[in-house]
């Protein structure tokens, strides 16, 4: 698997809206967190595999003077979040890749990912990148749908034609310790809005029938939350 091969497959997600409809997919689970997160003035944030930057823009408004930095392998869903940005809050958008991130060592004290790091080309680096740009005492507080304890998702990988990694909660927490941040811990949040009304059900290849989608639902998002330890 290679980056262009994720950008191709990004920017035609662009291309079909699929920016937007993330927002409302995503939009819920993404605001429990954020609420959760406890982020104050001035801190820097960095959004991992952002999209259109709809959940970069949200990070720039939690408190006065954040700035919040979305960075995508897709150069169509940067253009794109150029597009929607918002001249009053501080945010800003860039193409590149989790492995490769352009920026100095401690120059975040927050990174954010919302259903992105399971397409890393190579995770260890990934997680070491995003160690290495946190402040020590930073936090990475990263979402993810697609992981093995919510096996009903485990078709994802064939219908996005792009390699994915589909690890439980606990090979997650692994790989966070293993590129050394600590404490590490996880929990589930579950969309508030429910699986919705059964009469509006559409099935499809991934959920062929009600109750696949209702317990995919009701497993909810893994929230990952790993700290970048301060030196002793
Ligand atoms: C499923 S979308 C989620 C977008 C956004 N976080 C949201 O919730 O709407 C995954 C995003 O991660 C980006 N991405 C995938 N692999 C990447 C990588 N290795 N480096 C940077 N971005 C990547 C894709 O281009 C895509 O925009």
């Amino acid at each position: 698997m290679s980056h262009e091969l994720l950008a191709r497959t990004f920017d035609q997600w662009s291309r079909d809206g699929r920016g937007a409809s993330m927002e409302q997919e995503h939009g819920d689970v993404v605001g429990q967190v954020l609420a959760q997160m406890g982020v104050r003035a001035g801190e820097q944030i960095l959004d991992l595999g952002c999209g259109n930057g709809w959940a970069t823009r949200r990070l720039a408004k939690l408190a006065a003077g954040v700035q919040a930095l979305g960075l995508d392998i897709a150069p169509e869903m940067i253009a794109e979040a150029e597009r929607l940005h918002s001249l009053t809050i501080r945010a800003r958008y860039a193409v590149g890749a989790f492995e490769r991130i352009d920026a100095p060592e401690g120059k975040f004290s927050r990174v954010f990912s919302m259903e992105a790091l399971y397409y890393a080309v190579d995770l260890d680096a990934a997680l070491r990148e995003m160690l290495r740009v946190l402040k020590p005492g930073g936090t990475a507080d990263i979402v993810l749908d697609y992981f093995t304890d919510n096996a009903c998702t485990s078709c994802w990988a064939s219908k996005t034609g792009v390699p994915m990694h589909f690890l439980s909660t606990a090979q997650w927490c692994a790989a966070f310790e293993r590129a050394g941040f600590t404490p590490v811990s996880a929990r589930r949040v579950v969309d508030s809005r429910g699986p919705g009304d059964p009469a509006q059900f559409q099935p499809s290849a991934c959920y062929p029938d009600w109750s696949t989608w209702k317990s995919v639902r009701e497993a909810g998002s893994l929230w990952i939350r790993a700290t970048k330890p301060k030196p002793a």
